[in-house]
Order: structure tokens, then sequence, then C-alpha cells
């Protein structure tokens, strides 16, 4: 009996152990005493790392935990032996020791493939070509590092609004640096000036950052679309111009053709400036007062001026033909003539204002003119219909007097009449 209670009980426990081998096949989280001891810490140096692993963070939620980027012994209880340099731990990596760490995975393209097939595994090779890998690798410390621009904890999926190199959020991570003097105090231009640090401020005040922040654009550009993510380098002398070109292509193809594509260092920049694109207007054509133009050209006898000076005028002209027709055209409209036909004829002609001053780009009077007298064509239509309108107009009042002078005799004599026949009831 008690043989069998045995044999019975030897089975159940095979039983159990054979569940429980199974439920281990399973991945039960691994020890991971650095995550423990590090939650219970008081120094929020030492604790901060652990509660934002514990958050949203991609490499957690991907089953890797801190000895994938610090080493040491995960299943050790006790400092000393978690920390054990002979057990790989490498403290908080930083400089090249950070890169390294870093592109041990991300440089590493049959790993990444099993997690994100066509993430790019380049990073560490571009950041190596760039401004800031070239002066790490000189013994600067303070540029960039991989953790500088997407934290060390806590990263998130760069797609996520809430990562510090979201759209919206990398031009605040790179005024962190670039907006500190202090921080960027050793660094000069190539010409010995200091290196600005305005270029967050400037590019607060650009069209891109209001198309970007206010238009929610996200393909208006940031810092990384003009300066790349990791081969962070100045677009260099003649790339700038390719630069803006990427998105603003017909207007770098007309500048292609101009005089001064062979002259110019910095193509747009020259014009735009780089960080402060304001919005542009009119005013900045011509050869006088705050007329970009004016910087190089100004006199009767410099070509560049005459042409300066000729489109404005013959922008200033259109735009005011266009206000005169349009003030024509909605009287009618509104006496109640049909211009829907003109209406669209006044669009068609404000078409030209825009096509003029794309073409002004390509620095060439003649051929700005020839767009600008389209326009003018299309308003000499519009004014003729408009006249006709006013002379509709005209003979219908002249029409609407004699059908109410008419009524008007009819009503006198009427009421003539009725007095008559009134009289000669009441006699
Ligand atoms: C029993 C508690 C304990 C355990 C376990 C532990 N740590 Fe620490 N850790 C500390 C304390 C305390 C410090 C503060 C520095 C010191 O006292 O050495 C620290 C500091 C660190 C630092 C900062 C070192 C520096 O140079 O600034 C890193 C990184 C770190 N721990 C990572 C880990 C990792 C990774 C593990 C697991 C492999 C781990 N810790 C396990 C307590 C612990
Ligand atoms: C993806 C890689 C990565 C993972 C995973 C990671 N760390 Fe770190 N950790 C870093 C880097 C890089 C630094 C250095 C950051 C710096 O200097 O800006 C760092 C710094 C630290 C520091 C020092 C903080 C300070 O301000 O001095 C501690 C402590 C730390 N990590 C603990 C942990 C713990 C605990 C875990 C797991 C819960 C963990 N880390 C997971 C990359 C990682
Ligand atoms: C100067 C800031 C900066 C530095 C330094 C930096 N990154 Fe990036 N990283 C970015 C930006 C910006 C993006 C692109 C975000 C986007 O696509 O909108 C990015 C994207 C990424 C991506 C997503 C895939 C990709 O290539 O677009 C990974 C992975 C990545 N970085 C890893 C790294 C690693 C590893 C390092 C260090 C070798 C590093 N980064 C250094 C700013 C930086
Ligand atoms: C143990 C391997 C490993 C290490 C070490 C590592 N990563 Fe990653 N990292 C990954 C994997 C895998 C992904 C997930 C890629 C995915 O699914 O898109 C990832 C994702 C990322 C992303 C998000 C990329 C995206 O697609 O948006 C960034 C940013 C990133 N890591 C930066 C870093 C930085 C910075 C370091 C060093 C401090 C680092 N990683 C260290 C493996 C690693
Ligand atoms: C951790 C601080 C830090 C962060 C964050 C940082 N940078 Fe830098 N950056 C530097 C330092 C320091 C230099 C070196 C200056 C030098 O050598 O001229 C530098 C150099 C540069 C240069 C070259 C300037 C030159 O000399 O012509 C460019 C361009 C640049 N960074 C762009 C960026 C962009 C874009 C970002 C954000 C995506 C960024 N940086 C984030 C610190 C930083
Ligand atoms: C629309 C494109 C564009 C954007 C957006 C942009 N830059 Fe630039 N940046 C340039 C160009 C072009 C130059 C080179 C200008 C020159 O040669 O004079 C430059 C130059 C620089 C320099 C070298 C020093 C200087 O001021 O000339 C730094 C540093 C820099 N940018 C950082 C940044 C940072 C940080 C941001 C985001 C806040 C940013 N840039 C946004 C185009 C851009
Ligand atoms: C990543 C794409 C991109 C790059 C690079 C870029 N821009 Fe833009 N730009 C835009 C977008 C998007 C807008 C806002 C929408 C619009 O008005 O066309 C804009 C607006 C402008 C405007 C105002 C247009 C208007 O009608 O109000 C000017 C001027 C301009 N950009 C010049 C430049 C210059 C100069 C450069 C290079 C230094 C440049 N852009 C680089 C995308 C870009
Ligand atoms: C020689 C100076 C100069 C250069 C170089 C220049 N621009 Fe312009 N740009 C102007 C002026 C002036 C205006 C304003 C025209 C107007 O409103 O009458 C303007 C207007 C614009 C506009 C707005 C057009 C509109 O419809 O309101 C954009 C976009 C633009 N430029 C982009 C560029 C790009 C991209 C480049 C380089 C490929 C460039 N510009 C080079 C002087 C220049
Ligand atoms: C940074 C200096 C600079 C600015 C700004 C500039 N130009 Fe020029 N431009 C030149 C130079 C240099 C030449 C070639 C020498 C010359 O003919 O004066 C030139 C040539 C020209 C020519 C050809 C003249 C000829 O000989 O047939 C025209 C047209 C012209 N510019 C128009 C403009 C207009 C319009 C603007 C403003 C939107 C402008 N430029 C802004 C420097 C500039």
């Amino acid at each position: 009996m008690l043989q069998i209670i045995r044999r019975v009980l030897m089975i159940l426990s095979a039983m159990a152990l054979c569940a429980s081998s199974h439920a281990s096949a399973q991945p039960a989280p691994a020890a991971n005493t650095c995550l423990a001891c590090h939650s219970t810490l008081t120094d929020a140096k030492l604790t901060t790392p652990a509660k934002l692993f514990s958050g949203p963070d991609v490499h957690r939620e991907r089953g890797f935990a801190c000895v994938d980027c610090h080493g040491g012994d995960p299943a050790a209880g006790d400092k000393a032996r978690a920390h054990d340099a002979a057990r790989g731990f490498t403290g908080a990596p930083a400089g090249q020791v950070q890169i390294a760490t870093c592109a041990r995975c991300h440089s590493d393209a049959t790993l990444m493939r099993r997690f994100a097939p066509k993430q790019r595994v380049d990073q560490a090779a571009e950041y190596a070509t760039s401004v800031h890998g070239k002066q790490l690798a000189a013994g600067h410390t303070n540029v960039a590092t991989c953790a500088s621009c997407h934290g060390p904890h806590g990263i998130r999926l760069v797609s996520d609004a809430k990562s510090p190199v979201f759209p919206t959020n990398v031009a605040a991570t790179c005024a962190t640096c670039h907006a500190d003097q202090r921080h960027m105090a050793e660094y000069s231009l190539p010409d010995g000036k200091p290196l600005p640090t305005n270029q967050f401020a400037d590019y607060q005040k650009s069209v891109h950052y209001s198309a970007l922040t206010k238009g929610n654009d996200l393909s208006a550009p940031t810092c990384n679309d003009c300066h790349g993510n990791h081969g962070a380098a100045p677009p260099g002398v003649g790339a700038v111009a390719n630069v803006c070109g990427t998105c603003h292509a017909i207007f770098a193809a007309k500048f292609q053709t101009s005089v001064h594509a062979q002259i110019f260092d910095k193509g747009c920049v020259e014009c735009h400036g780089n960080h402060a694109v304001l919005k542009p207007s009119d005013d900045m054509l011509g050869s006088t007062g705050h007329a970009v133009c004016a910087t190089c050209h100004s006199g009767a006898d410099d070509k560049g001026a005459v042409a300066a000076d000729g489109m404005r005028r013959g922008l200033e002209e259109l735009k005011l033909g266009i206000g005169k027709s349009g003030e024509l055209i909605s009287r009618v409209g509104n006496a109640g003539i049909d211009v829907s036909n003109q209406e669209l004829a006044l669009t068609e002609a404000r078409s030209r204002l825009t096509l003029a001053r794309t073409e002004m780009h390509a620095a060439n009077l003649p051929a700005v003119n020839a767009i600008l007298a389209e326009g003018t064509t299309i308003l000499t239509g519009v004014d003729r219909a408009g006249q006709d309108g006013v002379a509709e107009l005209r003979f219908r009042r002249r029409g609407l007097a004699i059908s109410l002078g008419a009524i008007l005799l009819l009503v006198v004599a009427l009421g003539l009449k009725v007095r008559q026949l009134d009289r000669r009831s009441h006699p």
C-alpha cells in the first residue's frame, strides 16, 4: 500500500516537474538585480535609469536589459559582484566607449535584421564622418554622442512624438548644446570668429519653424533635415543650394540657370539666410531700401539693379491692375450680373504673380516681363467684360427709370380718374 502511494507520489512529482519545466520554457524574466537594487537606491542619478527603463523603452520592449549596455553580473545580489569589471562591467559608457556600446548592435546587420529588417545600420559609420564624430576622435568630449540626442534610458522609436529626435522636438535637443554659449565657447568658424549660438533662436523666427510648429507641416525642415541625422555637418560650400533644392526643386532649377548660380558660394542662403528664412515679400526685390538685391546692385548703370527695379515695377503694376479690376468686377457682381468667369480670370492673373516671383530666381528680366505681360493681357479681357457689365447696368437703370416713369404716370392717371368718379357719385 505504502509502495503504491510512493509510486503515485513519484509519478505526480514527475508530472509536476515536467509541467514546471514546460513553464520555464517560456522565457521567464531573467534575473535583473541591477534593476532591483537600483530601483531602491536614494540618489536620483542612480534610480532614474531604472525608472526610465521600466517605462516605455524600445530596448526593454525588445527583451534587452541593463547588462546589454553596461555589462556586469545581473544575477549577483551584491554590488561588488554585479559591478565586476571581470564580468564586463563598463560603468556609465561615455565618449568612444558609448559609441561602441550602441554600435555593437546598431552596426550589426544580422542582429538588427531580426528586429527591424529595414533599419539602417550605418549610424556609427556616419557619425564618424560628422563634425561631432571627428571632434570626439580628437578628444573633445562635449560633442554630441548617441545618448545626447536619443537619451540613454527610456529610448523611444524615432517616430514616437515624445522622442527627443521627433521633428517637433529635435531643434530643442540640438539647442541644449548649440544655444549654450559656455558649452560652445572653445569653438570657432573657419574665419576665426566664435561659433555662433543663435541657430535655434534664428530658426524660431523662420517660415520653416512656423510651418512645422503652427502649421503642423512635418515636411518643413528642422535641424536634421538640413544637417543630416548622423553625418551632422554644415552642408558644404556648393551643397547649400542643394539642401534647399531637395524640397524647393522648381526654385533650385530656376536659380541654376541664373548668373548668380556660378558666382554665389552659398546659393539660396546669400539672399534668404540659413536659419532665419523669413516670409518673402516683394519688398525684397529692387535696388534700394531693404531689398536684398541692393546689397550688391545699385545705380543706373548696374544691369542687376536695372533688372531688379524692372521686375519690382512690373510686379507692382500687375498687383495694382489686379486690385482695380477686382473692384470693378465686384461692383458689377454686387449689382446682380454674373461675373464668375471674370473671377476665374482674376485668379489666373494672380497666378502670374506667383509664377513671376519664381521666374525671378533665374535673374532674367525679359522672362519675368513675359509672364507679367500674360497677366496684363488677362486683365485687359477682365476689364473689357467689366466695362460691358457697367454699360449693361447703365442700360438696365435707364430701362428701370422709363418703366418707373410710366408706372408713375399710370398711378397719377388712375388717381385722377378715381377723384372724377368720386365727384360724380357725391354731387
Ligand atoms: C546591490 C545594489 C546594486 C546592484 C545589484 C547593482 N548596482 Fe549599480 N550601483 C549601485 C550603487 C550604490 C551605485 C553608486 C556608485 C557606487 O557606489 O559604486 C551604482 C552605480 C552604477 C552605475 C554608475 C557607475 C558610474 O560610473 O557612474 C552604473 C552604470 C550601474 N550601477 C549599473 C549597474 C548594473 C548594469 C548592474 C547589474 C549588472 C548594477 N548596477 C547592479 C548599486 C547596485
Ligand atoms: C541602451 C543602452 C543602455 C541600457 C539598456 C541601460 N543603460 Fe544605463 N546608461 C547607458 C548610457 C549610454 C549611459 C551614460 C549616459 C550619459 O553619460 O549620458 C548610462 C548611464 C547609467 C547610469 C549613470 C547615470 C548618471 O547620471 O551618472 C546608471 C546608474 C545606469 N545607466 C544604470 C542603468 C540601469 C540600472 C539599467 C537597467 C535598468 C540601465 N542603465 C540600462 C546606456 C544604457
Ligand atoms: C546629433 C544628434 C544625433 C546623434 C549624435 C545620434 N543620432 Fe541617431 N538619430 C538622430 C536623428 C535626428 C534621427 C532621425 C529621426 C527621424 O528620422 O526623424 C536619428 C535616428 C536614429 C535611428 C533610427 C534609424 C535611422 O537611422 O534613422 C537609430 C537606430 C539611431 N539614430 C541610433 C543612433 C546611434 C547608435 C548613434 C551613435 C552612433 C546615434 N544615433 C547618434 C540624431 C542623432
Ligand atoms: C543589445 C543590442 C542593442 C544595443 C546595445 C543598443 N540598441 Fe538600440 N535598438 C536595438 C534594437 C533591436 C532596436 C529595435 C529596432 C526596431 O524594432 O525598430 C533598437 C532601437 C533603437 C532606437 C529606435 C530606432 C527606431 O527604429 O526608431 C534608437 C534610437 C536606439 N535603439 C538607440 C540606441 C542607443 C543610443 C544605444 C546606445 C546607448 C543603443 N540603441 C544600444 C538594439 C540595441
Ligand atoms: C552634447 C552637445 C551637442 C548636441 C546635443 C549637439 N551638438 Fe552639434 N556640436 C557640438 C559641439 C561641441 C560641436 C563642435 C564644434 C566645432 O568643432 O566647431 C558641434 C558641432 C556641430 C556642427 C558643426 C559646426 C561647425 O563647426 O561648422 C553642426 C552643423 C552641428 N553640431 C549640428 C548639430 C545638430 C543638427 C544637432 C542636433 C540634431 C546637434 N549638433 C547636437 C555639441 C552638440
Ligand atoms: C533650412 C536648412 C537649415 C536648418 C533648418 C538648420 N540649418 Fe544650420 N545651417 C544651414 C546652412 C546652409 C549652414 C551653413 C551656412 C553658411 O555656410 O553660412 C548652417 C550652419 C550651421 C552651423 C555652423 C555655424 C553657423 O551658424 O554658421 C551650426 C552649428 C548649425 N547650422 C546648427 C543648426 C541647428 C542647431 C539647427 C536647428 C536649431 C539648424 N542648424 C537648422 C542650414 C540649416
Ligand atoms: C525638408 C524640406 C525643406 C528644406 C530642406 C527647405 N525648405 Fe523652405 N520650405 C519648406 C516648407 C514645407 C515650407 C512651408 C510651405 C511653403 O510655404 O511652401 C517652406 C517655406 C519656405 C519659404 C517661404 C515660402 C513662402 O511662399 O512663404 C522660403 C523662402 C523657403 N522655404 C526657403 C528655403 C531655403 C532658402 C532653404 C535652404 C536654406 C529651404 N527653404 C530649405 C520645406 C523645405
Ligand atoms: C538673388 C537673391 C535670391 C536668391 C539667390 C534666391 N532667392 Fe528666393 N527670393 C528672392 C526674393 C527677392 C524673393 C521675393 C520675391 C517677391 O516676393 O517678389 C524670393 C522668394 C522666394 C520664395 C517665395 C516665392 C513666393 O511665391 O512668394 C521661395 C520659396 C524662395 N524664394 C526660395 C528660394 C530657393 C529655394 C532658392 C535657392 C535655390 C532661392 N530662393 C534663391 C531672392 C532670392
Ligand atoms: C551677393 C551679391 C548679389 C546679390 C544679393 C544679388 N546679385 Fe545679381 N549679380 C551679382 C553679381 C556679382 C553679378 C554678376 C556681375 C554683374 O553683372 O553685376 C550679378 C548679376 C546679375 C544680373 C545679370 C546682369 C547682367 O550683366 O546681365 C541680374 C539680372 C541680377 N544680378 C539680378 C539680381 C536681382 C534681381 C537680385 C535680387 C533679387 C540680385 N541680383 C541680387 C551679385 C548679386
